[in-house]
């Protein structure tokens, strides 16, 4: 049966949740078959599969074709897009436009959208026009250009106040989960005790409710993976190994077989 937003909401406190990225049918059907909870459609499609240096040259072009293909290779996984750059920025009408988008024509199941309280009053009207929204605080991806480069958040007494203050409205606002992006694990522990949305951790510690890998990361196709990942499988060894023998093969006229 296909996972849905009240599957999610209460596996808070009795099970981890489980969540990979995807950009295609192919790998949204593994991680599908493997049993997650949950694809996000990241905008890690910019830096991951399409070549870019960070999500900020995603568009929702490239994000409606994406989530539509993830979408056509999952049976049970619910499946959250991102909302690419800036678009969560502009008049609401804009990220509307946007959100139903993705729920409408790719056939997603849930926008996430980055940003703390800032963004509280959208999601709350979103939430009131019937789209599911997980919200994404700490690390901020598509912020790379102001801050320069990625760091830890929620260290300062100030950074961790804000970001406390960020979950509890986002929370009231509607969202339904809450990733946290490199995020002091003390803090996502705090957070993840004071709101009753279940919290998704990448590179914050163990206490949260849930964990979120790129899917390249965990199949160890990355060549330089952020410290907090764990690769469980070497494929970027044995994709190379396995092309170098077929163009071996081929050059030897070792394949296709002589009769
Ligand atoms: O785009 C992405 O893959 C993400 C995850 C890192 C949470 O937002």
């Amino acid at each position: 049966m296909k996972n849905t937003v009240k599957n999610i909401i209460s596996a808070k406190g009795n099970t981890k949740l489980t969540m990979l990225t995807a950009y295609d049918a192919l790998f949204a059907s593994l991680a599908d078959e493997a049993g997650a909870d949950i694809i996000l459609v990241g905008d890690s499609l910019g830096n991951t599969v399409l070549g870019y240096k960070s999500t900020v040259p995603v568009t929702m072009e490239d994000m409606l074709h994406h989530s539509a293909a993830v979408v056509r290779g999952v049976e049970k996984a619910f499946v959250v897009a991102d909302i690419p750059f800036a678009i969560a920025h502009k008049k609401f009408d804009v990220l509307l436009d946007a959100s139903a988008r993705l729920v409408q024509e790719a056939g997603v199941d849930a926008v996430k959208i980055e940003g703390g309280k800032k963004m509280a009053k959208k999601i709350s009207k979103l939430s009131e026009a019937g789209i599911a929204v997980m919200a994404h605080i700490g690390l901020e991806p598509q912020q790379v250009m102001k801050l320069g480069g990625y760091r830890k958040f929620g260290k300062t007494d100030e950074e961790k106040q804000t970001m406390l203050d960020d979950a509890k409205a986002l929370e009231e606002a509607g969202a339904f989960s809450l990733v946290m992006e490199m995020t002091d694990p003390d803090l996502a522990a705090e957070i993840t005790r004071e709101i009753s949305i279940p919290t998704i951790g990448i590179g914050s510690g163990p206490s949260c409710d849930g964990q979120v890998l790129v899917c390249a990361d965990v199949l160890g196709f990355t060549q330089n993976p952020p410290k907090f990942v764990k690769k469980y499988a070497d494929l970027r060894s044995q994709t190379l190994e396995a092309y170098a023998q077929f163009i071996g093969d081929v050059k030897l006229s070792n394949f296709p077989p002589s009769k």
